[in-house]
């Protein structure tokens, strides 16, 4: 099969879908080659912990499991282990993906991290800016 269980079931009943209407950080990010969009909300507390997080994605299957799989794995996490997320954490956790859909998994790291940096920018909190250099265009992409 191409996709494995998990894909499949978070592609079908993805979670945390939707919008944070007083959210602390929003990412939006776009993949230029597919032009899939998605945008990730976050609430983070006094100490830095992601609270809740929700997305809302106008893209593939395989990003709507990518960004799905993500919001669970950075719920209750410090902003700073929410960086460290890569997409391949995201698909391992999925049980793989097909090769040439490695890229939308790029998104949901993206969106992870486009958001946290506006928490950091609206809070003044200084940063390395090399944590959110642009991900070259993976190789394996053939859209
Ligand atoms: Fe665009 Fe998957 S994110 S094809």
């Amino acid at each position: 099969m191409l996709y494995s269980e998990k894909v499949m079931d978070h592609f079908q009943n993805p979670r945390n879908v939707g919008k944070i209407e007083d959210a602390d950080g929003v990412g939006e990010v776009g993949n230029a080659r597919c032009g899939d969009i998605m945008k990730m909300y976050l609430k983070i507390d006094d100490d830095q912990v992601i609270t809740d997080c929700k997305f809302n994605t106008f893209g593939c299957g395989s990003a709507i499991a990518t960004s799905s799989m993500a919001t669970e794995m950075i719920r209750g996490k410090k902003v700073s282990e929410a960086l460290e997320l890569s997409n391949r954490a995201v698909v391992e956790a999925l049980d793989g993906l097909p090769a040439h859909k490695i890229h939308c998994s790029v998104l949901a790291e993206e969106a992870v991290k486009a958001a946290v940096k506006d928490y950091y920018d609206r809070n003044g909190i200084e940063y390395d800016p090399s944590l959110f250099k642009e991900k070259p265009d993976c190789e394996s992409c053939t859209l």
